[in-house]
């Protein structure tokens, strides 16, 4: 027996609430909830209309994930070596960060390697698109175009088309199934249509590109399960008004996470960046106090970026703290360790933190750079120019070991830094030429600036 029960689901965000409410609690989108009869069964076994199912053995089983390069070499890092033939990818990103871009520049050079490539668009106009196509330089004649967004259209085609090709859906939002009776943009309609295509796609090993817009808080519109229909999860990130994107990987069932890419806005469209860590350095002054070089790790490349914090004097009851690229609880709790175990006061002090070069960084290693630029702010003392910094701090205040050090340090050194510091309990091979500072508490840190400043 199977049993109906009521449901409602909020068409923004895609929550599921037992009854109906005006505003949904999830995205605090008014009107949003729609009945959904979900059936639920009860009793297993019982009046099933299912089949038996055939086990195989994996050694019986053959795979071809032979992968296609884009040639934008940050691109295909991304991606773990180039697009896996039968894949389905999702990019998102902000509105105007260049998706559309990087995209019709992707099948651009596709196509100029002879591969058979669709480009199709339910926001631009075809005019439109050939408008970029020549800002591009893109020779366009061997692309397919069409500004359509009837997905089983696009599914029927690439089912007849019956070889492998390269489909680039933008964006996904605006598709729909007119079976459905719900709008575009809904999340019945995003879920179904992502289906449609995904199982035409695989179907006929095409390699498929949705491009999915964001919602206000930065997570993909739409339903979360249309993350787990796919293969792979892009982001491109950046400040609209700093020329850097960065495209990371945010799940990959063929590469590293958290893998990111590097690209430059110009005229002329993305161009990639080979050394970013020069790059976000490059601005960088003299004697200044307040900030600290980190040396990171953004999937398996290391990059270097500049930390700034400037602490001043509150006006307010409740000390501002404002923060770019870094996560303000991770803030709160290094303020509240530099109080109580290193009698830094911050209680009544402003803090504004930023990653410089437009970069988020997520790692729990920022930690100790972080609280270098904050005491190096806090003190005026400007820390030395060509020192990094790297290492976890916990609530003890104690300094904990990061993963891979030595690659840390090898990026370090090519960019001409000789002084590292890092945990005390973190393992490396020493570099004759570099000077360490091991460090076993948050403490250490504070008296070894001072005593840097004094000598
Ligand atoms: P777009 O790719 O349309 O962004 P998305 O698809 O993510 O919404 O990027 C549009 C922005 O990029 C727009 O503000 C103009 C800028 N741009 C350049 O600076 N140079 C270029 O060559 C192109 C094509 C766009
Ligand atoms: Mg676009």
């Amino acid at each position: 027996m199977t049993k109906s029960i009521k449901q409602f689901v909020c068409q923004s965000c895609g929550s599921n609430y037992s009854r109906w409410i005006g505003k949904c609690k999830q995205c605090n989108e008014w009107n949003t909830l729609v009945e959904n009869n979900n059936y639920r069964p009860s009793g297993a076994l019982s009046k099933s209309k299912g089949k038996k199912i055939n086990f195989e053995k994996l050694d019986n089983v053959n795979y071809d994930y032979s992968r296609i390069k884009t040639n934008i070499n940050e691109l295909d890092r991304v991606l773990g070596g180039g697009f896996v033939l039968g894949s389905v990818t999702l990019i998102g990103g902000d509105p105007g960060i260049g998706k559309s871009t990087l995209l019709l520049q992707l099948v651009g050079n596709l196509a100029y390697q002879k591969e058979k490539c669709i480009y199709i668009s339910g926001e631009e106009s075809l005019s439109q698109i050939k408008m970029r196509a020549d800002r591009l330089g893109i020779k366009s004649n061997d692309i397919e175009f069409a500004s359509v967004t009837n997905a089983s259209d696009i599914a029927i085609t690439i089912n007849s088309n019956r070889k492998k090709c390269i489909l680039v859906i933008d964006s996904i939002q605006t598709m729909y199934l007119p079976e459905l009776d719900s709008s575009p943009g809904t999340v019945s309609q995003i879920r179904a249509s992502a289906h449609e295509l995904i199982i035409a796609a695989k179907k006929t090993d095409t390699i498929l590109i949705l491009v999915g817009h964001l919602t206000k808080d930065g997570a993909i519109a739409g339903p979360k399960v249309l993350e787990h229909m796919v293969d792979a999860v892009l982001y491109f990130e950046g400040d609209n008004n700093l020329q850097y994107r960065i495209l990371r990987s945010f799940k990959n069932r063929f590469g590293a996470n958290n893998e990111i890419g590097v690209f430059e806005m110009m005229n002329n469209g993305l161009k990639e960046i080979v050394n970013p860590s020069a790059i976000f350095l490059s601005e960088r002054q003299k004697n200044i106090s307040g900030t600290a070089i980190f040396s990171g790790l953004e999937g398996t490349r290391p990059i270097l970026v500049e930390i700034q914090a400037l602490v001043t004097h509150s006006t307010l009851g409740t000390p501002r703290r404002i923060i770019v690229g870094w996560d303000i609880s991770r803030l709160s709790m290094l303020c509240a360790v530099l109080e109580a175990r290193c009698k830094i006061h911050l209680s009544n002090m402003d803090i504004f933190l930023n990653v410089a070069g437009g970069i988020r960084l997520f790692e729990p290693a920022a930690d100790l750079a972080v609280a270098a630029a904050i005491i190096s702010s806090v003190k005026n003392i400007p820390l030395s120019f060509n020192s990094i910094f790297f290492g976890e701090i916990g609530l003890s205040g104690e300094i904990r070991k990061v993963t891979q050090p030595e690659l840390r340090i090898r990026e370090a050194s090519k960019l001409g830094f000789n002084k590292i510091y890092l945990p005390t309990k973190q393992k490396v091979i020493i570099n004759k030429d570099m000077s360490y500072n091991t460090l076993a508490v948050l403490k250490d840190l504070v008296n070894l600036i001072i005593k840097d400043n004094k000598d």
